[in-house]
């Protein structure tokens, strides 16, 4: 009896692949975007291309729900095609882009004028978050409903931009008007103001954390969590770096979902500052090894959701000015992964729970339909890695228009080979391959 041979677009073959039942030896088949078989299918498919995965771990695509691309407004900091092709030269195959551009994203023409840009030029799949704020609090429930929406995110103590809501009453507002998980810049913009005058007179980026301190990050998490229990809102607190806020968030599971990032995770104060300089200045700061510690413990008792990058490139002339005028933030949509890889190779987490904070993790907080994980009719998001593979970061390899990582130098194991964006090669052997083909997310 001869069987009829099926034909798919693309055949992943002899990997090692994380779904749902744990890290699997089988092959995948990918056909209009989508996976449409998963097994042993040697001899039974054929393909228009071919993946040779023998001897590389293939995950769910990498999902950062955390970046700045600057588009509008600030090209000559990032652009969404240079800012996705860095992402998939990083593994990552979808993210969430921040509202902290010029203009702001505020409105529906906002969100379109962003969407129209990505269009043909993002190597990755999108969402755009809307900004909360006093102008637009009212028509929140509407704008975080459009197509391409990753919700609402507020700034309660400014960082960068103009987007700024830490008015008691515009603040509740906004928490009351909406529905979806909103996402929090938490630091207390009062206690900001009050302790600026402190690194006016150091002028030494080593104050950053102290400027900027725990308490600052406490007062504002505590405040915002509290104002979402009088309406039942859900929240997702970005970027994490005290180990106050996490004991503090560990009580309120049930309704607020927490994200840390690569470099609090990597990064520690002083050493940082001493060796970096601004380079290493970020909002909320990389603090002492102490909160460090905290966060891995968060991430090992299950505290944390989600890893995101906050990517947030400025030029280096911008990060000469002298401090504190120099702007906080770094690159880091390409080497998220990388990083989380090198510390998995130095045993501080397993690849399952990697896996739960880069794709599985941000499915479910955010309600992503068919991604975060490797199943049949899930879109065929693939982040292909060589575990074992030993690379050294440089600033050379990274895409960002900015043109600088802070892990410069940095020799990591672990190193992602291939990527692949519903059904197509994104990067094949670590170079670009194909066309931009990233599409807006949709969400449940
Ligand atoms: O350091 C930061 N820079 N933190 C933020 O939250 C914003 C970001 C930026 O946009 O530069």
């Amino acid at each position: 009896m001869t069987s009829t041979l099926l034909h798919a677009d693309l055949l992943i073959l002899g990997g090692t692949v994380l779904t749902p039942n744990g890290a699997e030896r089988i092959d995948i088949a990918c056909q209009s975007g989508r996976i449409v078989a998963l097994g042993d299918l040697r001899g039974r498919w054929t393909a228009d291309a071919t993946l040779d995965a023998a001897g590389l771990h293939v995950l769910p695509g990498v999902i950062d729900s955390q970046v700045h691309f600057r588009e509008p407004g600030l090209t000559h900091k990032e652009t969404l095609e240079a800012g996705t092709r860095g992402a998939v030269l990083g593994g990552v195959t979808s993210v969430f882009e921040m509202p902290n551009t010029q203009p702001l994203t505020l409105s529906a023409e906002d969100l379109q004028a962003k969407l129209d840009r990505a269009a043909g030029r993002a190597w990755c799949d999108y969402a755009f978050y809307i900004g909360g704020s006093g102008v637009n609090a009212e028509h929140l429930p509407m704008l975080e409903n459009l197509p391409g929406c990753a919700g609402v995110k507020v700034f309660m103590g400014s960082s960068f931009g103009d987007l700024l809501a830490d008015d008691e009453t515009v603040l509740r507002r906004i928490v009351r008007n909406g529905r979806r998980r909103m996402a929090v810049h938490a630091e207390d913009e009062a206690r900001l103001r009050a302790r600026r005058a402190l690194v006016e007179a150091s002028v030494n980026v080593i104050q950053h954390p102290h400027w900027r301190d725990v308490k600052s990050a406490l007062m504002a998490t505590r405040r915002i969590v509290e104002m979402a229990a009088e309406s039942g809102r859900r929240l997702h607190i970005l970027h994490v770096s005290t180990g106050e806020e996490m004991a503090y968030l560990a009580q309120h599971k049930h309704r607020v979902s927490v994200e840390v990032t690569p470099h609090h995770l990597t990064l520690s104060a002083p050493e940082c500052y001493e060796r970096l300089g601004t380079l290493a200045q970020m909002n909320p700061p990389v603090r002492e090894q102490y909160h460090q510690d905290a966060l891995w413990q968060a991430i090992q008792e299950g505290v944390v959701d989600v890893i995101g990058s906050d990517h947030a490139p400025h030029t280096r002339a911008e990060k000469a000015k002298p401090y504190p005028d120099s702007p906080s933030g770094m690159t880091g949509v390409q080497t998220l992964l990388p990083i989380l890889l090198d510390h998995l190779h130095h045993g501080r987490l397993s690849l399952h729970r990697l896996v739960d904070l880069t794709s599985a993790g941000p499915a479910r907080v955010f309600g992503i339909q068919g991604k975060g994980r490797i199943a049949l009719g899930f879109d065929a998001d693939l982040t292909l890695v060589d575990l074992h593979a030993q690379r050294t970061i440089t600033n050379h390899w990274i895409a960002s228009v900015s043109g600088w990582t802070p892990y410069d130098g940095k020799r990591v194991t672990g190193w992602p080979i291939h990527t692949v964006v519903r059904g197509q090669l994104a990067v094949r052997d670590e170079a670009m391959a194909g066309q931009p083909c990233g599409q807006p997310i949709v969400f449940f």
